[in-house]
């Protein structure tokens, strides 16, 4: 039986790429995209999200509109990475499918209260104020959830919007820190995992030649190469957020440890740094699987495959 996810997301390309994994994986059951503000604002998100659905042939999924704003702070963005719109690259028609009406939060609270007990995993890829309200709102949900498999963070890595803290994190730390100490199984996908995820020409091309959303996807990896190659020095650049649907289909791509993952809310030097003990070095009880390793050859393979299904 397929496994069922929800994916809460701010596109973004990487996120865009993602959500098409999810789509072209028999593995996996998609059961609604929830929309949140993050590398552009929420309208630009939650239509992107619609734009990337019916590229994939999908307009039948459900696109809800969450939080537009971060717990307790304004919205940082990150139009320097992702374009104005979000998701420049090819130029795409506007959607035709509508927003579902319902709150994304709304409909995570709903869904993971009918859904028998365990059987949802939520894939969070943009900042975490869609779940942390959900958590908020309705504790009883916090069981039900089965795993949540998210992208955020960085250690040995560093940060990529400030020297400590990794972009989702840093835009909401307060609902990075709800989420981290929910105590619902947690696996992240830091920047130690996905500078290691690192796009070239040869898989820019592989990409290109994926079936028909191929040359869409290799726009997108075109245009966030731009800034990206200059910031790191690299050939290619991350290919971040799908790393988390590369788990869920092939685990083993991954190494990593169970350790305790806390995040900084206050000082200004480091605020949303995912300070993760991977030494040990404090008796913190673990709280999430930390993402060190991946095998890069083997998840651009199964993105390539399968972006040629669709
Ligand atoms: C994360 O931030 C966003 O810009 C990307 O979509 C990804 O989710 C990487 O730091
Ligand atoms: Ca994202």
């Amino acid at each position: 039986m397929a496994r069922k996810i929800i994916i809460d997301t701010d596109p973004g390309q990487d996120d865009a790429v993602a959500i098409l994994l999810a789509l072209a994986s028999p593995e996996l059951e998609l059961l609604g995209i929830t929309c949140v503000a993050g590398n552009v604002p929420l309208p630009l998100t939650s239509k992107n999200a619609r734009i990337v659905c019916e590229l994939a042939n999908r307009p039948d999924m459900r696109v809800f509109a969450g939080c537009d704003a971060p717990l307790a702070r304004p919205l940082v963005t990150a139009e320097h990475v992702h374009g104005k719109t979000g998701l420049d690259g090819m130029d795409l028609p506007d959607p035709i499918m509508a927003l579902q009406e319902q709150h994304a939060v709304d409909f995570l609270i709903e869904t993971l209260r009918t859904e028998p007990e365990g059987a949802i995993t939520l894939v969070p890829i943009g900042p975490l104020t869609n779940i942390a309200t959900a958590i908020q709102r309705a504790p009883d949900i916090i069981p039900r959830i089965r795993e949540i498999v998210l992208m955020g963070g960085g250690y040995f890595e560093g940060g990529n919007i400030t020297p400590t803290a990794e972009f989702n994190i840093y835009v909401d730390p307060e609902a990075a820190k709800i989420v981290f100490g929910a105590g619902v199984p947690m696996v992240v996908m830091p920047l130690d995992v996905t500078h290691k995820a690192l796009t070239s020409r040869a898989r820019v091309e592989a990409f290109r030649n994926a079936g028909r959303v191929g040359p869409a996807v290799a726009s997108w990896t075109d245009f966030f190469e731009r800034f990206d190659k200059e910031k790191y020095g690299s050939e290619g650049a991350p290919l971040h957020d799908p790393c988390t649907i590369a788990y869920l289909l092939k685990p083993d791509l991954f190494t990593g440890r169970h350790i305790n993952v806390e995040i900084e809310t206050e000082s200004d030097l480091t605020l949303g740094m995912t300070v993760a003990d991977w030494w040990r070095v404090t008796r913190r009880a673990p709280n999430a699987t930390f993402m060190g390793g991946i095998n890069d050859a083997g998840f651009f393979d199964l993105l390539t495959e399968r972006l040629s299904r669709l």
